[in-house]
């Protein structure tokens, strides 16, 4: 799949963001679709400057990066995300980078019901049910809701083998959980007899995927006919006070991309490929951040973080700073985060 790309613009050109355009219709045809993500609410175009405007000083002041850095240095961004090396081999190598941001969440977020408890009360679960999780990271939804379960059967599966080895060591200590098998692989690839699995999750992950589209095929295909698919992600506010401080301070945000890939407002018509009932469940919570390290910890554990150079660091520590003070010592975050129940498996 062809990730969305600014066009080349060429050296007596500027390239300039015009906007906003409808996104075009998401083409979904069991079988045989691609998947195309919709399309950016920005589209390029390459313009030449005006005289005046190539004579004109610079403004003294001139945000750095400026808004129109960030825009046009998004896009090629957008790689890095569903890059299956840089994630089996950097980001996700092992559960550190996850966890900083694990514990911005464990920390801050105030809900009626936490996250994994919420999660996992999605469906109903009886005993000896037979589960897959793919993406599994570090374990932590099983720890989490293991005392609200009855007995099951537990397949671990992730992209990274240090993220199935933690999550092996995480669910070891469970006594209702029977690790049946684990295995470092690709979702768009799963090495499972059809109809091996009752439940199938896939916690967010499925944005990091290059085709969505494959993974959900797979993920049906691997399901019994009565088996259950939750499928966790983002909407497009999720974390916004985050995403605009890391574009702020570093220029881009991996946040900018999850919910075009699969989230909120996508990923019912990539489900609705393989199965014939999809639901969106919203998680209601929020957050309130007391001290800016743990923001800026969340920030650099992130792809942006991990490339950034020592002027974007201090410009990035400075806009938490900044925006702590501005807001009298705290940080309210917007939440939009939620699960799709997916059942129906191989209908569309
Ligand atoms: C954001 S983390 C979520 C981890 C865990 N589900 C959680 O919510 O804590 C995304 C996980 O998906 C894994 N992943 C990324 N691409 C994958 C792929 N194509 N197939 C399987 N796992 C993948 C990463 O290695 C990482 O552990």
């Amino acid at each position: 799949m062809n990730p969305v790309r600014a066009p080349e613009v060429p050296p007596d050109k500027i390239a300039v963001a015009v906007a906003p355009v409808p996104p075009p219709p998401v083409i979904v045809t069991a079988g045989t679709a691609k998947y195309e993500p919709p399309a950016v609410t920005e589209t390029f175009a390459a313009v030449t400057p005006k005289s005046s405007w190539a004579l004109a000083p610079l403004p003294p002041t001139l945000p750095s990066p400026s808004p129109l850095d960030a825009v046009v240095a998004m896009r090629p961004r957008e790689d890095l995300s569903i890059d299956k090396e840089y994630l089996r081999e950097s980001q996700y190598k092992d559960p550190t980078n996850l966890n900083a941001r694990i514990a911005l969440h464990t920390k801050y977020t105030q809900a009626d019901e936490p996250w994994y408890p919420w999660l996992a009360g999605r469906i109903e679960w009886s005993a000896g049910v037979e589960v897959l999780e793919v993406g599994c990271g570090s374990g932590a939804l099983w720890a989490g809701v293991a005392p609200f379960l009855p007995d099951l059967r537990l397949t671990l599966t992730d992209l990274s083998e240090g993220m199935v080895a933690a999550a092996e060591r995480a669910v070891e200590p469970l006594t209702n959980v029977e690790l049946t098998e684990t295995c470092a692989c690709d979702v768009q690839e799963l090495p499972f007899a059809d109809d091996a699995f009752d439940v199938a999750v896939a916690n967010h992950m499925l944005y990091h995927v290059p085709d969505p589209l494959l993974a959900v095929a797979e993920l049906s295909r691997v399901l019994r006919p009565s088996g259950v698919l939750l499928a966790a992600t983002n909407g497009p506010r999720h974390l916004e006070a985050i995403a605009e401080l890391s574009r702020q301070g570093l220029g881009w945000s991996p946040l900018d991309f999850s919910d075009r890939r699969f989230g909120k407002s996508t990923g019912e018509a990539i489900l609705a490929s393989r199965f014939g009932s999809v639901r969106w469940d919203q998680h209601p919570s929020t957050m309130v951040c007391t001290n800016p390290d743990d923001v800026i910890a969340f920030i650099v554990s992130g792809a942006a973080g991990q490339e950034a150079t020592p002027d974007q660091r201090r410009a990035l520590d400075d806009a938490v700073v900044a925006r702590f003070q501005q807001n009298g010592g705290v940080l309210r975050i917007t939440t939009d985060t939620g699960c799709f129940v997916a059942r129906e498996p191989g209908g569309s």
